[in-house]
C-alpha cells in the first residue's frame, strides 16, 4: 500500500479489494459494487492481503468460470485463518445460483450476495462487521431490483484520461436457450427509464467521456414503461454534444428489428460499425433444439438487412460447439455460415453443461475430445477468415479512440478504430483523445499505426 492509500485508509470505515471475473457486465456491476461502497467510506486496494473486505464477483455461464471461484476461495483461506476479522464475499453469478454450496465447500465465507444487490452491499458487510451474523444469510441473495436503480453518480468510474464507459440499460433474461444459465442467474428483464439512461449520458459526456456502451444480456429488448426502445436511446444519445461513439451489446438475432436497423442508421456515423450479433450455430436443427427463436435463413437475412442500410458494418460473433444433438453435419453447417458472413471476431466455447437448463435433458454430452476438435477446425476457419479481414486494413487511414498506454508495451498507446479494431502505436498523444493513424501493419487480432495528423 502506498504512503497516500494508507493515509486514506485510515480516515476510513475499512479497506476492500474486488476481484470480478466474466463479461461485461459483471464488470460494471462491480464498478457499481465498488463505488457503494466508497460512498460509505472505503477504500479501494489492489490486493486481498491489504483488505479488509475482499468481494469475489463470480462468473458461472461455464463449468471452468465456475470452478474458478472455490480455487480462489481456496487460496484466499490461509489469510482469513490469520486475520479471522478479513470479511470474504461472493457475489455475482455463482452466488446467485449456488449460495448454499458456497457456505459447504467454503465455510469459512462471510457472505454470499446475489446480481442485483448492489446498494445493499455495504449495508450487509457493515452489518457483518458489528457482529451481527443474520447478514450472511442466504435469503439475501434473492434477486431484487436495486442494480437497476443503481445511482449512476455513483459507480466508480476510473477518473483521469476516460475514453470509455458502460451503460447498463436493462438486465436478465427473458429467453430460455437450451444451454444458458443467465436466466437463472439474473433473472426476468428489467428496463431502466429512459430519461435515467440519457441523463447518465450527458453526465458522461460532461465528465469528458467520448465512447459509451450500452449495456444489456439482450440489450435490444430494451422498452422502456413509455414504449420507447434501444433505437430510440440510440437516436438520443447520437444528439448528446461530446459522446462521439456509441456501441451497444449484447444483442439477440430474433429481436433486431427493422425499426431498430433503421434507428442505427440514423445514428451514424456517432453508432460504430461494428455489431456483436451471437448466432450460436449455423444448423437449423440444432438451433431448434437450442430454442434460439430463429433459424438460420432468418439469421442471415437480418446481417443483410443491417449491411443493406449501413453497407460499412463489421459483425462479431458466438459460436458453441459441442451442443448435445450436434451432428458432424450439423457443424459443418456453422462452418459454412461462418464462412459465408465473414465475421471480425468469433468467440467460440465448447458447450458445457450446465445445472437446471433444458439441454441436461435432451441427450448426454458429446464427449470433449469431440467437442474440443471442432473448436479448433473452427478457429481455424476463423482465422483464415479474420487474416485476410485484418490484411485490408494495410495502406488505410483510421481514427483512433485512444484508451490508455498498451498492456505489453507500456511505451506504445492502444486504441480502438470504430470497427472496434485494436490499433498500436507510438507518439504523443493521451487517453480520450482520437487521433488519425495510418494502419502500417495488421495481424488477426490487432493493427499497428503511425500517427498522421491529430484527429481532435
Ligand atoms: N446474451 C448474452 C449471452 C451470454 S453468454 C450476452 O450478453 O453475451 C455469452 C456466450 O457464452 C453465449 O453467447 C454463448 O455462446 C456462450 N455460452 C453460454 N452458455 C454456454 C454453455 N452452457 N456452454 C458453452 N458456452 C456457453
Ligand atoms: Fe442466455 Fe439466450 Fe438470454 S444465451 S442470456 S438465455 S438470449
Amino acid at each position: 500500500m502506498s504512503a497516500r492509500e494508507a493515509g486514506r485508509a485510515s480516515r476510513s470505515t475499512g479497506r476492500y479489494f474486488v476481484e470480478t471475473w466474466g463479461c461485461q457486465m459483471n464488470v460494471l456491476d462491480a464498478d457499481k459494487m465498488s463505488g457503494a461502497l466508497e460512498t460509505h467510506g472505503y477504500v479501494r486496494v489492489d490486493r486481498a492481503e491489504d483488505a479488509d473486505v475482499v468481494l469475489l464477483n463470480t462468473c458461472s455461464i461455464r463449468e471452468k468460470a465456475a470452478e474458478k471461484v472455490f480455487s480462489e476461495l481456496g487460496r484466499l483461506r490461509p489469510l482469513k485463518v490469520r486475520r479471522p476479522d478479513l470479511v470474504v464475499g461472493v457475489c455475482g453469478c455463482v452466488a446467485q445460483q449456488e449460495a448454499e454450496a458456497i457456505f459447504a465447500r467454503a465455510p469459512y465465507v462471510d457472505i454470499v450476495v446475489g446480481t442485483r444487490a448492489t446498494s445493499s452491499l455495504p449495508i450487509l458487510v457493515n452489518r457483518l462487521r458489528s457482529g451481527d451474523s443474520s447478514a450472511r444469510h442466504t435469503a439475501d441473495v434473492a434477486l431484487r431490483e436495486d442494480s437497476i436503480h443503481f445511482p449512476f453518480d455513483q459507480i466508480r468510474r476510473e477518473v483521469g484520461g476516460a475514453a470509455k464507459a458502460f451503460v447498463t440499460v436493462i438486465e436478465g433474461c427473458n429467453h430460455r436457450c437450451a444451454f444458458c444459465i443467465v436466466p437463472t442467474t439474473r433473472g426476468r428483464e428489467v428496463c431502466r427509464p429512459f430519461d435515467d439512461v440519457l441523463a447518465e449520458v450527458r453526465a458522461l459526456a460532461a465528465r469528458g467521456f467520448r465512447e459509451i456502451e450500452f449495456l444489456g444480456q439482450t440489450v435490444n429488448a430494451y422498452r422502456d414503461p413509455g414504449g420507447r426502445g434501444l433505437g430510440d436511446l440510440l437516436v438520443a444519445a447520437a444528439g448528446v454534444d461530446g459522446i462521439e461513439r456509441i456501441r451497444f451489446t449484447t444483442s439477440h438475432p430474433a429481436q433486431m428489428t427493422s425499426g431498430l436497423i433503421e434507428a442505427m442508421a440514423a445514428a451514424r456515423p456517432k453508432l460504430c460499425p461494428y455489431l456483436h450479433l451471437p448466432v450460436q450455430s449455423g444448423s437449423d436443427a440444432v438451433l431448434r433444439a437450442m430454442r434460439r427463436g430463429y433459424d438460420r435463413a432468418g439469421y442471415l437475412a437480418r446481417i443483410d438487412a443491417i449491411r443493406r442500410m449501413i453497407p460499412e458494418m463489421c459483425f462479431g460473433t458466438d459460436v458453441i460447439v459441442g451442443f448435445p444433438t450436434e451432428t458432424d453435419a450439423d457443424f459443418e453447417e456453422t462452418v459454412s455460415l461462418v464462412r459465408a458472413v465473414g465475421f471480425d471476431t468469433l468467440y467460440s466455447f465448447a458447450y458445457s453443461p450446465r445445472p437446471g437448463t433444458a439441454a441436461l435433458d435432451l441427450a448426454p454430452d458429446l464427449p470433449g475430445g469431440l467437442k474440443l476438435a471442432r473448436l479448433a477446425r473452427l478457429q481455424s476457419a476463423q482465422r483464415e477468415i479474420q487474416d485476410a479481414r485484418a490484411a485490408a486494413w494495410v495502406g488505410r487511414t483510421v481514427d483512433v479512440l485512444v484508451e490508455g498506454p498498451s498492456k505489453k508495451d507500456p511505451g506504445e498507446w492502444t486504441g480502438r478504430t470504430p470497427e472496434a479494431r485494436i490499433v498500436n502505436f507510438q507518439g504523443h498523444t493521451e487517453p480520450g483523445r482520437i487521433e488519425r493513424l495510418l494502419v502500417t501493419h495488421a495481424t488477426a487480432f490487432s493493427l499497428r499505426g503511425s500517427l498522421r495528423t491529430s484527429a481532435s
